[in-house]
């Protein structure tokens, strides 16, 4: 459930993910996996690296704003929203004051924006608020199978994009019934994309892309999320 996004444990998870991932000390008696580090940066590489048009980007799911802060190198615009209250404090601090302190660590996003930092609000991927505007990018990592209907956020994406608009799609395709009831997944997930999302849009690229999602420094999860882009036609 949405709510488990609360919990003090989760946001210095997410914290480290986002901004301690790439630090030696991140998983600090075992050597990680290859080319698992930067996971929020590498989601926001491969949307500029597919995208034509830089004014605006959304970061959907933006828990406490790596892939936000990354995006915002690029685009002049970028909007990072979550469903967690909690994570979205963080982000608007670290957008605020450039730093976030838990009584263990100061975090700091690892990169300046060219233009703007990014903004972060509260809302729910599922009931998107009408006056949005639309966005030249839209990313959601690691998003879609937390969600109680996958298949009505997307179609929502269709008011917030126009043609040329591009779209990362990331998920462990971890379908579970604790968050989306079972005739909602999208299973198999690459299948229940192309028919939620052609004929509007085209699948230009599927990757596998790897992380490590740290519990603490001796128990960790390796996760290999299915990532695919799609152009708005
Ligand atoms: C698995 S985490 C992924 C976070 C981040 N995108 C990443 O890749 O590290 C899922 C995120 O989606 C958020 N979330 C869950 N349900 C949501 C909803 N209905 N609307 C917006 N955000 C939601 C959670 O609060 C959490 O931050």
């Amino acid at each position: 459930m949405p709510d488990s996004y609360e919990s003090e444990t989760l946001l210095r998870q997410y914290l480290d993910f986002h901004y301690r991932s790439q630090e030696p000390d991140y998983l600090p008696h075992h050597p990680l996996p290859a080319g698992v580090v930067g996971y929020p940066e590498r989601c926001a590489a491969k949307l500029i690296g597919h995208s034509e048009h830089f004014g605006s980007a959304l970061d959907l799911g933006c828990a406490v704003g790596g892939s936000s802060f990354a995006l915002a190198r690029e685009f002049h615009q970028v909007l990072g929203i979550d469903f967690s209250a909690s994570f979205i404090r963080a982000a608007n601090q670290l957008a605020a004051k450039g730093q976030f302190r838990s009584s263990e660590h100061i975090y700091t996003p690892s990169s300046e924006p060219r233009k703007n930092p990014p903004r972060f609000q509260t809302g729910d991927a599922c009931h998107l608020p009408d006056d949005l505007g639309s966005f030249d990018a839209v990313l959601m990592a690691n998003l879609l199978c937390r969600l109680p209907d996958p298949a009505a956020c997307l179609e929502q994406l269709k008011k917030i994009t126009r043609p040329g608009s591009v779209l990362l799609f990331t998920t462990p395709c971890s379908w579970d019934e604790a968050f989306t009831p079972r005739d909602k997944w999208l299973w198999p997930t690459l299948e229940g994309l192309h028919q939620h999302l052609n004929p509007w849009c085209t699948n230009l690229e599927v990757l596998e892309m790897p992380f490590v999602l740290r519990d603490h420094e001796r128990r960790a999860q390796f996760t290999v999320a299915q990532a695919s882009v799609w152009k708005v036609s």
